[in-house]
């Protein structure tokens, strides 16, 4: 290769490196914007939620089916328990499976048609119940 052929390929092989550095910087930086908005969605969606005065007889009503697998007595068998749980904790805990924070698929299922006000509910029902 001569000299001049050299300086020609020069500005190639210096964009492909180029491109190649900045490739996964970007890659990183678009899963962070992702990490950042899932953790805002959590956020607003959660304090919405904290801000509405859950109906513990609605939470009963709606938690038939939470029961046939959390224990209402708060026995744990595989399970966790969810009786006694802070409305905080369990509101951000529904919220995490809706928005897939969390990974339980059983859990993403349940939580994925309930609206804000049943949330509420049914985070205020089970803060009630004995542990
Ligand atoms: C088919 C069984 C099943 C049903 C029905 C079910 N859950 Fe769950 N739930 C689970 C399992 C399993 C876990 C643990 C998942 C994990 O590892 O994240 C869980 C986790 C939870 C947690 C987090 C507990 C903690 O300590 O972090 C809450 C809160 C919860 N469920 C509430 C509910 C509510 C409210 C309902 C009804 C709308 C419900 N679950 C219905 C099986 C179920």
């Amino acid at each position: 290769m001569t000299k001049s052929g050299l300086v020609k390929r020069m500005p190639w092989t210096l964009l492909l490196v180029a491109a190649m550095t900045l490739a996964p910087a970007r890659t990183s930086l678009a899963t962070t914007t992702a990490d950042g908005a899932a953790a805002a969605e959590v956020e607003r969606l959660t304090s919405d939620i904290l801000s509405l005065d859950g109906d513990p007889a609605y939470g009963e009503y709606l938690g038939g089916e939470c029961v046939t697998c959390h224990q209402r007595s708060g026995a744990s068998d595989g399970i966790p328990p969810i009786t006694g749980l802070s409305v905080d904790y369990a509101v951000r805990a529904l919220v995490e499976y809706k928005l897939g924070i969390r990974g339980n698929e059983v859990m993403k299922l349940m939580t994925a048609r309930l609206d804000e006000e049943e949330i509420a509910a049914l985070a205020a029902y089970f803060a009630g119940l004995e542990p």
